[in-house]
């Protein structure tokens, strides 16, 4: 597995491979890699010719009160994954490389970054825009693969594509989530085995969402209400005390991520909460039971 580590040796790696008429996919992370990212560099070698990985813990969609002193970086092991996996190459710039002295141009994304994430975490989106069009002008593949872990991020990054005209294509796979249910996330490891348990609510009031949706109720409100409850845990679903703080546990349309009233098209339910210290988001997507 070839490391690049320059925007040059990456530019020039991808010309040869499409000059060999070879597919080319990316994988863009900021490493701490789990079976949640090892599925997208499965998904682009079964679909691509050529796997490409990043890993670069991005400092400008990090906020000011984030982690970005303390998000874990364990490269040894990464490597290992990726090899393992089949990558043919892992592209891992400095922050220098990315954010040379003098850096000043931003990509601003437009209406789906601001609510929800957008408020939440104000500047996050610009900084995932602006480096992964980055990346994508780095690595000028044939196709993107990214999670619907961050759905947000996942409409953004479409919406950026789309408006700006970019020639690849944004693959949008599944979230993979542990045996219990909770979804796969590099934060997980700052769990305790208490904060561990609670995390699990996060899903469960998905899933109660998700079942009350299915038997017919289509009331926005109450479907809020209903996950509220389980993440508080008032519910019977769970017997134990809630969450630390809510951040949003929402129904939303699905395309536009703006509130609605009743569930009368595609939605998805959104949550974002913090156990302990650490804030963990979830979602699952939503349709009317007349659709299924
Ligand atoms: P990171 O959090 O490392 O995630 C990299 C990719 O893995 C994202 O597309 C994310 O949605 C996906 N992913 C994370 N957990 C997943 C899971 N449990 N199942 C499926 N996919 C999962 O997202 C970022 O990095 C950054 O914002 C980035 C896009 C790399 C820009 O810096």
């Amino acid at each position: 597995m070839l490391k690049l580590l320059t925007i040059d040796e990456a530019q020039v790696y991808v010309s040869k491979a499409r000059a060999a008429q070879r597919l080319v996919g990316i994988v863009p992370t900021m490493g701490a890699l789990h079976a949640g990212h090892l599925s997208l560099v499965r998904q682009c070698r079964q679909q691509c010719d050529e796997t490409i990985a990043t890993i670069f813990v991005n400092p400008t969609q990090f906020g000011p009160n984030e982690d970005l002193n303390r998000y874990p970086r364990t490269l040894d092991e990464d490597l290992q994954y990726l090899l393992r996996e089949g990558a043919n190459a892992v592209f891992l710039p400095t922050a220098e490389e990315m954010y040379p002295d003098g850096f000043s141009t931003y990509v601003e994304p437009g209406e789906v970054a601001r609510p929800l994430e957008g408020i939440c975490r104000p500047g996050h989106f610009r900084g995932v825009a602006t480096v992964v069009v980055k990346l994508f002008h780095a690595l000028p593949a044939h196709r993107a693969y990214f999670g619907r872990k961050d759905y947000q991020q996942a409409k953004v990054i479409q919406a950026m594509t789309r408006d700006l005209n970019l020639r690849i294509s944004i693959e949008i796979c599944e979230i993979v989530r542990e045996p219990d249910g909770l979804a796969m996330s590099s934060r997980n490891r700052y769990l305790s085995p208490e904060d561990r348990a609670r995390a699990l609510l996060l899903r469960q009031a998905l899933l109660v969402a998700r079942s009350l949706a299915r038997n017919g109720v289509s009331s926005i409100s109450q479907l809020e209400h209903a996950m509220q409850r389980v993440l508080n845990g008032q519910s019977d679903h769970s017997q134990q005390s809630g969450v630390d703080s809510i951040d949003y546990a929402v129904v939303v349309d699905a395309e536009t991520l703006l509130p609605i009233s009743s569930l009368d098209r595609d939605a998805v339910a959104l949550i974002a909460a913090r156990v302990g210290t650490t804030r963990l988001i979830d979602n699952e997507p939503l349709t009317p039971s007349s659709f299924t």
